[in-house]
């Protein structure tokens, strides 16, 4: 049986780093909606382990929805650029503070394709919290209000983040070993 954790090359955040930041944003949030009808959009799969740890620390009344993307086609770790949604929300957000939660922003286009179309839906506000941001990719603009951390070009994997849907529940941010993304190597 193999263990995840002997897959990774480096532990980019560790899951102290995590707790401690998310906790900053809670408070952020917090102080930001005081007074205001908010309601979480969680961006499935990815956003789910980070939704669970930054609802607990927004300490103001809200809700959750959770809305489901896919934007990787054929390479396994390039975003596509085309974004399908696999799960709509189920609910109004009209008249509604909404703040979408995502795992990370790469290339931009999955965000700018989810603004866009909330944005249609007529919410009093539209505002965007990501847990890992990508600066160096970006080839969409997008205006992010709450960042947890900036991170270098690599692909990452853990807390959320999956490669070939496999590493989403290791409990940190990590980088995988090459070999694991040659599709020669065994698994
Ligand atoms: P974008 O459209 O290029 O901004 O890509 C955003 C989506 O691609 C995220 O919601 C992730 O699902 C996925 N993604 C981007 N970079 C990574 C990564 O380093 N690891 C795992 N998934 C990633
Ligand atoms: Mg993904």
């Amino acid at each position: 049986m193999s263990d995840l954790h002997n897959d990774i090359a480096q532990v980019l955040i560790t899951q102290a780093q995590l707790q401690t930041r998310i906790t900053e944003l809670g408070e952020a949030i917090s102080r930001d909606y005081a007074g205001k009808d908010l309601l979480l959009v969680c961006i499935l799969k990815g956003g789910v382990l980070f939704l669970s740890d930054l609802m607990r620390a927004i300490h103001i009344p809200h809700s959750i929805e959770f809305m489901a993307i896919s934007s990787y086609g054929g390479a396994r770790t390039e975003s596509s650029g085309v974004v399908r949604i696999m799960m709509d929300l189920n609910t109004s957000i009209e008249n509604r503070n909404v703040l979408i939660i995502e795992d990370i922003i790469d290339t931009g286009h999955t965000l700018a394709h989810i603004v866009d179309l909330l944005k249609t839906r007529n919410p009093t506000s539209l505002k965007i919290c990501t847990l890992l941001n990508k600066p160096s990719r970006r080839e969409i603009p997008v205006k992010v209000d709450y960042i947890g951390f900036d991170i270098p070009n690599e692909f990452v994997i853990g807390y959320g983040l999956d490669f070939d849907e496999v590493y989403r529940n290791l409990p940190f941010v990590g980088v995988l070993k090459p070999e694991k993304y040659s599709p020669n190597e065994e698994k």
